[in-house]
């Protein structure tokens, strides 16, 4: 009776065990028939009321159902495993062979690479690179540089004024106030950097763009120091002889004041439009320190003279490579900026 229900038992879960579709199914049949409360432990359970002459047949027979089944349960599931390895090697296969896409490396903005050359330029030069913070206060962003407070030359510049009476500041200029406190005379630095003006944005105008200032103070410093001094920068800068030009200009920390203008590069002064038809390109204010901001910084305007200048970084960057909407600089534009 026993004997017969395990036969059956075994050939249906053998049957059970080749037709499961999925690993699930499989272990379904597991916990069914091997589990702890399955049909085999059923069967041993039973064996108890099974006559004593036939226990020893019976159990044998259980024995050899259960380690049948255990086997085909074990098989079945490495063929699921196999199954399973192939499907992933196959949706993760890789080519090795094929070409490598490469590394993508970034590259410096361009107003960055322009600064770097400019530094480095200056240094040859012997000049020192200073730095000064972009929140500055009232006094060094205007009062020292000969900017009082009701003077209109500071509606030149649109201000963003900070709760604790700090600016961000308008111009690099500031910074030849503490260049000048921090060298002494004679001097020469350079401070290139970020300024900040309230403007409407559009393209040619940037509330956030770069100049890079410029200053040096020695005895007897003269408007031809200053000439000699921009021709060679701007040698360097453009790879050629550039002819130059002075305008006056005002400025409340110069005087005199100048503009300095180059001959068109594009059209060698004949007129186009990038010059505007008018041959020659504003590029930087400058002029000779003014005995007043010498004084406030600390030097003898008797014993000292100097010049400064105020480049524009950001129309530099737009001039040599052609840019013509200053928003594309700093608006993070991959398009743009992989050009670089
Ligand atoms: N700070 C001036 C500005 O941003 C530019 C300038 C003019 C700087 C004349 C100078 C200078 O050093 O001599 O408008």
């Amino acid at each position: 009776m026993l004997e017969a229900q395990l036969q059956s038992l075994a050939a249906s879960a053998r049957q059970r065990i080749l037709a499961s579709a999925t690993p699930e199914q499989l272990q379904a049949v597991r916990v069914e028939v091997l589990g702890r409360k399955g049909a085999l432990a059923q069967i041993s359970k039973d064996m108890a009321n099974v006559p004593p002459q036939d226990r020893a047949r019976i159990g044998k027979l259980l024995n050899a159902a259960k380690t049948e089944l255990e086997a085909a349960l074990e098989s079945r599931e490495n063929e699921f495993a196999a199954q399973a390895l192939h499907a992933r090697l196959d949706s993760e296969w890789l080519d090795v062979t094929l070409p490598a896409t490469g590394p993508r490396p970034g590259a410096l903005h361009p107003i960055t690479r322009i600064q770097q050359e400019l530094e480095e330029l200056f240094l040859s030069m012997g000049v020192a690179v200073l730095d000064g913070p972009e929140v500055e206060s009232e006094y060094n962003n205007f009062d020292a540089l000969n900017i009082p407070p009701d003077h209109p030359a500071r509606d030149m510049q649109d201000t963003f004024w900070l709760t604790d009476g700090c600016c961000l500041r308008t111009h690099t200029s500031p910074v030849q106030v503490r260049g000048m406190a921090k060298l002494g005379p004679p001097l020469r630095m350079i401070a290139p950097g970020r300024v900040f003006r309230n403007e409407e944005v559009d393209p040619s105008h940037e509330h956030t763009f770069y100049q890079l200032e410029g200053m040096m103070v020695d005895r007897n410093i003269s408007i031809a120091h200053m000439l000699y001094f921009m021709k060679t920068l701007l040698r360097r800068i453009f790879g050629c002889e550039v002819t130059v030009r002075l305008r006056p200009g005002y400025f409340p920390f110069v005087e005199p004041g100048f503009e300095l203008d180059i001959q068109c590069l594009i059209c060698g002064g004949s007129g186009c439009p990038v010059c505007k038809h008018g041959g020659w390109v504003e590029l930087m204010p400058c002029g000779l320190v003014h005995p007043n901001v010498l004084r406030m910084g600390g030097i003898d305007p008797e014993q000292w003279s100097g010049f400064a200048f105020g480049l524009g970084l950001t129309r530099l960057v737009m001039m040599r490579y052609g840019i013509d909407d200053i928003r594309l600089l700093q608006s993070g534009d991959l398009r743009f900026l992989r050009q670089f």
